[in-house]
């Protein structure tokens, strides 16, 4: 169990709740209405209720392709960024609402970070909050940027990536890479 800083969680409009003693590596916060969420760090024994939650994902394919619309493709992601990545999960009614994940690349020390959302759950701070869970763990780890690739009309994604400290990088019409030096 670990604490976000609060500035960076009062800047995403969600309120830390405390910690939960009994379970680790769980955070809980305040969405933008009050009402709680957590997010907790997971990894391969999730792969049903994340697929659960990506079945439910609608319009599939809405950035980027991403998740993927047909079913076997959709299983073969979720796969990857469970084996590949450092994951993690928002619950709120009891149900996966949101996953976001960074695709570490140690050679490198960065990683490529996506972050999705049921619809029901947007604008009320989960990806923020999940975008800073993630940015914690590759700075824990020692990651010295984190990067992303978004279409350039994504204005909501943008604006989550730029509070928390991503800035372009090129100069694309369509779709633009942004970059978070940790
Ligand atoms: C992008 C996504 C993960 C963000 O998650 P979220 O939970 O909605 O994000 P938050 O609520 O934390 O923050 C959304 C921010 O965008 C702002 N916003 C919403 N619509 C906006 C718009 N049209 N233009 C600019 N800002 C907008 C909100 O006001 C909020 O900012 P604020 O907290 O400073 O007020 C989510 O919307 C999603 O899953 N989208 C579909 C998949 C996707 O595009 N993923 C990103 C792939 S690169």
């Amino acid at each position: 169990m670990f604490t976000l800083p609060m500035t960076l969680t009062q800047r995403a409009g969600a309120r830390q709740l405390n910690r939960d003693k009994n379970r680790c590596g769980i955070v809980k916060c305040f969405d933008k209405e009050g009402r709680s969420f957590e997010i907790e760090e997971r990894s391969v024994d999730c792969l049903s209720h994340l697929m659960h939650m990506y079945e439910n994902f609608f319009p599939r394919a809405i950035s980027q392709g991403l998740p993927p619309a047909r079913d076997d493709d959709l299983n073969q992601w979720v796969c990857r960024l469970l084996e590949s990545g450092w994951n993690f999960l928002c619950r709120q009614d009891g149900v996966i609402v949101g996953h976001a994940a960074v695709l570490p690349d140690l050679d490198k020390s960065d990683g490529e970070y996506v972050v999705f959302v049921l619809q029901a759950y947007r604008n009320k701070g989960l990806g923020t909050v999940l975008t800073e869970m993630a940015m914690r763990k590759a700075r824990n780890v020692g990651l010295h940027t984190m990067w992303l690739t978004v279409e350039a009309f994504n204005f909501r994604a943008i604006k989550v990536y730029k509070k928390v400290g991503f800035e372009f990088c090129d100069e694309g019409e369509r779709e633009r890479t942004m970059v978070l030096r940790l």
